[in-house]
């Protein structure tokens, strides 16, 4: 296994990626991982990410030690730097920032490079094609490095001591912009710590159903299915593992989607055999929103609620030992922005099934080490419907932050239906240059209810009714995102639809807002 040490870049989770995408298990741990810490981890190499921070005037410092492990180290970026300072060479600033695409030369044979090149000039030398992102530079070797390539701008592009197997670039070969970049990454795990490529998901399968098995014996598991990938994929892999001994409970807050109570109900329980008790709390969760307008008091009721809910459910399975979680390792990672406390809250995104730890019962997290896309192939592995897998994410309050203002049932039944024509059109339009459902192509689309009437016209009546806003976006993160670019006739058609078939909406717009300044979800 490789240790990823994280200095605070945007972009550390993408080098855990790309490690793993050479089926090699790695962790990210914060900078100051201390150095007992680091030899009872026992990695085969060490990554040290990059970060926005100048190494000669911050305290993000790692541990010197790890450099005398004997063990493979690769610096990007801030990670380069550190190295240079801590084994004797020298970093300055440059005079300007460097951001963007760069090419550069490979200057000696390096294990890194061995074999990568995007062009090749007529004497022969080998160029890369790299992402760059810095304002420091590194302007003197330490003792036992060669510089391995080099731009005009940048004399050392990257370094090594193949000697101690020290390696160093100030570009990011994580970002999918350094084109060779993940190969390098795969270069060093495999070839340079020489690492096992065991961790595939067939061998995850096997060792997790082992692990749950010897964690809870013969007893029982409650879980919190929501419907959404993480806890549905949990729900099957305990399932697989423990059988009957795991029960799950689906809150249904009256909040959902059309019909996803009953899918969830007959894909866990009919296709599965999947013991699953529905509760209908529909009631109760619109008595507490009633006459609720502020976004985050509705989080907080709708979380609270659901929490009560759960447990009132869950105290009548006496004999449960254990609570099973979907907890995916992006919930795990204790980033190094967050050590800062920097972090600004724009809305508190209360997640449904986040529940308390005060409820004695052991917690079961089989899912901890996964990222959301190892979940999603683990899903498929273990036999979930592909749709259902590759869906787009919902947020735990659901419809509750979709209808503007106040919930009422009436506004959910018009949104549930307008909601699920948008998406059925989504699926079943292709995009005839990519081939691609436009469903498929977004990463996130929905409806959102606006109480507003407006006037219009049907046959040779007036009608005033209500409106919803149609919100598609394209992301990869959902940190920034930017509105699809929908073709108009799927606009079109989708508007019809639902003023046609949904009475009481007469008007459908499209929501044309990045983020930022808008957010994704209207509230
Ligand atoms: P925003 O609206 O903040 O949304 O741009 C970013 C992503 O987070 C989801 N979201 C939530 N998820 N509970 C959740 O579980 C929440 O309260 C919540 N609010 C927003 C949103 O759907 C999008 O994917």
């Amino acid at each position: 296994k490789i240790l990823i040490l994280d200095f605070g870049s945007q972009v550390t989770q993408l080098i855990a990626r790309r490690v793993r995408e050479a089926h090699v298990y790695c962790e990210l741990h914060p900078f100051d991982m201390s150095i007992d810490d680091i030899k009872a981890f026992n990695p085969k190499g060490i990554i040290l990410s990059g970060g926005p921070n100048s190494v000669y005037e911050s305290d993000y410092q790692a541990t010197a030690e790890l450099f005398k492990l004997g063990i493979p180290v690769l610096g990007i970026c801030y990670g380069m730097q550190f190295m240079a300072q801590t084994l004797g060479g020298k970093v300055e600033s440059g005079d300007k920032r460097e951001f963007g695409y760069a090419e550069i030369q490979a200057r000696h044979h390096s294990k890194l490079f061995e074999g990568l090149q995007d062009r090749v000039d007529d004497a022969g030398n080998g160029y890369l094609d790299v992402w760059m992102s810095h304002g420091d530079k590194v302007t003197a070797l330490p003792e036992g490095f060669k510089v391995i390539a080099e731009t005009p701008s940048c004399p050392v592009a990257a370094m090594a001591d193949e000697a101690r197997h020290f390696y160093a670039v100030q570009f990011h070969p994580e970002v999918t912009h350094t084109k060779r970049g993940s190969e390098m990454i795969h270069r060093f795990v495999l070839h340079v710590c020489d690492a096992t490529p065991s961790w595939t998901m067939p061998n995850y399968i096997d060792e997790a159903i082992k692990k749950i098995r010897e964690q809870v014996g013969d007893e029982e598991v409650i879980l919190g299915l929501s419907g959404g990938v993480d806890s549905s994929v949990a729900a099957a892999l305990i399932h697989r593992a423990i059988g009957d001994q795991l029960t799950c409970v689906f809150v249904d807050h009256g909040l959902l989607r059309l019909n996803e109570g009953d899918m969830v109900m007959d894909m866990f329980a009919r296709n599965m055999g999947v013991k699953v008790i529905r509760v209908d709390a529909t009631e109760q969760f619109m008595g507490k929103l009633a006459g609720v307008t502020d976004p985050e008091k509705k989080r907080k009721i709708i979380g609270g609620e659901f929490v009560e809910v759960f447990q009132q459910e869950s105290g009548k399975l006496t004999t449960a030992k254990w609570l099973a979680q979907g907890t995916i390792y992006p919930d795990v990672i204790e980033s190094a922005g967050a050590k800062t406390g920097k972090a600004h809250a724009i809305k508190s995104h209360h997640n449904v099934g986040g529940l308390p730890d005060d409820m004695n019962l052991k917690l079961l997290e089989p899912l901890r080490e996964l990222f959301k896309d190892e979940v999603r192939q683990l899903g498929v592995a273990l036999g979930l419907p592909h749709e259902m897998v590759y869906r787009h994410p919902f947020p735990g309050p659901g419809l509750g932050v979709r209808i503007l203002g106040e919930v009422k049932m009436e506004y959910a039944d018009l949104l549930r239906r307008a909601d699920a024509i948008f998406i059925e059109e989504l699926r079943n339009t292709v995009d005839e240059k990519t081939g691609k459902t436009w469903y498929d192509l977004t990463s996130q689309a929905f409806a959102v209810f606006l109480p507003v009437k407006s006037v219009g016209v049907m046959g040779d009546g007036r009608t005033y009714d209500y409106v919803v806003a149609l919100r598609a976006v394209v992301t990869s993160d959902f940190m920034t995102a930017h509105w699809a670019e929908l073709p108009y006739s799927l606009l079109g058609r989708v508007s019809n639809r639902i003023i046609n078939e949904v009475r009481g909406l007469n008007r459908v717009v499209y929501d044309v807002s990045g983020k930022p300044p808008a957010t994704i979800e209207w509230e």
